[in-house]
């Protein structure tokens, strides 16, 4: 008994089981990515409305200290509910889509409270305690990809109720038409559309300035909003949501036409904040093209200057982080951008992150699908699948035996670090998965 109960502080202390980087069998992979999604699933559950917070918030991690993420963070949120929506409408099982349902309502009430919240940069402000009170200590704000992201998910759950003929809960609670609007898709596209033009915070939460994301993500909640409001008969809101995303598209030309970078670069028109980021790349963008896909090839996965970001960001990484350099386990381990020097605690060195090293292999799944459907080019579809799975491998490998992922990977041992079990690592595994599934279907031939 004494025993069991040692070993199992030992193991969850993280460090006591021993973590294989000189081999890998692939055998392994599918099993793991089964169980790792309904690890996942349970986890992502959990961080909503927890006991010890107000109803509908939406933790980035139960870590109180080093660093203390109980916080509610919209960005965050906004994707983890993203992937609840979805899981929402992709279930059959009647219990576990009662259960999201209730989940996502929760959220929608919370995130009104937060609009009307007398928060320091309005709907722009980035965290709120726990109890729904607006974080007021000095912080990077606003940041403006949040409301956008939040409006994105709920556009999803409204186009879901719409369709089960829900109309008035829709009118009602998200969509009223109105100005002001008290609803709360409303509310946030006014917001963005009100202020994509200003410089606000990037999602790392430490330069200001226009940023690739903020623009991507900004752009496909225009027209998706665009889109909600046509069916909702708001035509005013519809023409004026996309002609904002048209402005916008404009705006990131910039980062794809630009002379100064091969790669499209993070960031333009500085305007405060961290000066360090000499290089301009950054794995944001890759994430921006992710979340921020309306599948109409506004820009394609297969771009020169996407693919160029891609390749430059992983051989940077190959070269800066040690854990990179053995060359019998697949993939390589992703950081955020190469002059990072957070580790989660203090500024001793940047990591490799999970969510980052998922993004990478879920382009790499995007590639794959759009190969798959662009031409007879199947070997070459089947070269990106592979390479997806490789990075997915690559997070099996530094992931805790329990399923647990931290927001870090030790640059110096693989070992979980930083923040444990954040929630947004939980959505990116479903995000790459559903990819996945996606491009394996097209691959039609036996893998
Ligand atoms: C906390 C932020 O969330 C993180 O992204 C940032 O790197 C550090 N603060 C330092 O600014
Ligand atoms: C730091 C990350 O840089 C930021 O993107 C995130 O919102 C917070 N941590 C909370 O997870």
């Amino acid at each position: 008994m004494k025993i069991t109960s040692l070993f199992t502080i030992l193991l969850f202390s993280g460090s006591s089981f021993a973590l294989n980087l000189t081999s890998y069998d692939s055998n392994t992979f599918e099993p793991w990515l089964n169980k790792q999604l309904s690890i996942s699933q349970v986890k992502l559950i959990e961080a909503i409305s927890r006991p010890d917070a107000a109803e509908g918030v939406v933790i980035a991690s139960p870590s109180k200290e080093k660093p203390n993420y109980y916080y509610h963070w919209v960005r965050d949120a906004g994707l983890t509910m993203d992937v609840i929506v979805e899981m929402y409408n992709r279930t059959e099982n009647q219990d576990l889509k009662i259960k999201l349902e209730q989940k996502i309502k929760k959220f929608i009430n919370f995130s009104k409270k937060n609009q009307s919240a007398d928060a320091l940069t309005g709907l722009g402000e980035p965290k709120f305690y726990v109890d729904g009170t607006p974080y007021d200590l000095p912080w990077g704000r606003p940041q403006n990809d949040g409301p956008a992201i939040r409006a994105m998910a709920l556009i999803k759950f409204a186009n879901i109720k719409l369709e089960q003929g829900e109309n008035e809960f829709v009118r009602q609670v998200l969509y009223d038409g109105k100005l002001p609007s008290h609803s709360v898709i409303k509310a946030d596209l006014e917001y963005v559309a009100l202020n994509w033009s200003r410089a606000s915070f990037d999602l790392w939460e430490e330069v200001s300035g226009d940023h690739f994301f903020t623009l991507m993500v900004q752009r496909a909640s225009m027209l998706e909003g665009a889109k909600l409001a046509q069916k909702l008969a708001d035509f005013g809101a519809s023409d004026w949501y996309l002609r904002q995303a048209s402005k916008i598209e404009d705006k990131i030309r910039q980062f794809t036409n630009t002379r100064s970078f091969s790669y499209i670069p993070a960031t333009l028109n500085y305007a405060g904040g961290m000066n360090t980021k000499k290089s301009n790349l950054d794995v944001a963008v890759i994430l921006g093209l992710l979340r921020g896909n309306t599948h109409d090839n506004f820009i394609s996965f297969a771009n020169d200057r996407v693919l160029q970001t891609v390749n430059s960001l992983i051989s940077v990484f190959q070269d800066i982080y040690s854990i990179n350099k053995y060359s019998r386990i697949p993939g390589v381990a992703i950081g955020r951008y190469p002059e990072d020097v957070y580790d989660g605690d203090k500024f001793e060195g940047g990591n490799p992150w999970v969510l980052t090293t998922l993004a990478i292999a879920e382009t790499y799944y995007e590639l794959a699908t759009l190969t798959a459907q662009s031409s007879e080019r199947t070997r070459e579809a089947r070269a990106y699948f592979n390479l997806a799975d490789e990075y997915f491998q690559r997070v099996q490998i530094h992931t805790n035996p329990d399923g647990s992922m931290s927001e870090q990977i030790s640059r110096h041992n693989g070992y979980m670090t930083s923040a444990y079990d954040l929630t947004w690592n939980y959505s990116a595994v479903f995000t790459a998965s559903w990819a996945r599934v996606r491009a394996k279907s097209l691959l039609t031939d036996p893998l």
